[in-house]
């Protein structure tokens, strides 16, 4: 059987551990789709058009791995699609109950056969998130080593622009 998995975020932006993520996750299945969404309780940094430029630029050397974006459910864009695999990282315990609660919620409206698999992030990423990039970034702190370096390229940009 084809693996086909998908791994969502906001992604606002992509870190090294998202790619912690998808490197693993690219080994262990035949195509794996980088899902951005909006989450609408956010306010976004990039456009999501932008991300998903920022993002294939970020990707391009690892040839099973697209990018695409939605809107909506997660799992109408799963059963859409045909994919069979839900990646999720779990970076620490905080994340577990949220997970849980996201993965049991989703089971219920997925197709058959589709499953949640989780990853242990790498222990050198576990306290990042995007927010507390995006921050030390903006207040002039070095992230240097915690982005992909096209992905601080463009946010350098942004921040000399504004
Ligand atoms: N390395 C670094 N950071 C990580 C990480 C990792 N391995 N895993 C998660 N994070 C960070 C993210 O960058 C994010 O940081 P932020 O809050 O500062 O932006 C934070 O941890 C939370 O990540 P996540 O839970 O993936 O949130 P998200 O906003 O990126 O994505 C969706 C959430 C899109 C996966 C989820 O809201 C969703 O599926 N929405 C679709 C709607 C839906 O189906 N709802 C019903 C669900 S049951």
């Amino acid at each position: 059987m084809q693996t086909k998995a998908i791994y969502t975020g906001s992604f606002d932006p992509l870190t090294n551990g998202h790619m912690n993520i998808i490197t693993r996750a690219a080994r262990l299945y035949d195509e794996l789709t980088v899902g951005i969404i909006s989450n609408p309780s956010k306010v976004p940094q990039f456009p999501i058009e932008e991300r998903e430029l920022m993002i294939a630029e970020a990707l391009e050397s690892i040839p099973n791995v697209r990018v695409d974006h939605f809107s909506g459910l997660l799992a109408d864009f799963v059963n859409r699609n045909g994919f069979n695999v839900v990646v999720r990282g779990l970076r620490g315990g905080s994340d577990f109950e949220y997970e849980l609660q996201m993965a049991q919620m989703n089971a219920r409206l997925f197709n058959d056969h589709v499953e949640t698999v989780f990853l242990m992030t790498d222990p050198q990423y576990s306290y990042i998130s995007s927010s507390v990039v995006k921050e030390v970034h903006a207040l002039g702190g070095s992230i240097k080593g915690l982005v992909p370096d096209p992905i601080l390229r463009r946010m350098d940009e942004k921040l000399r622009s504004r």
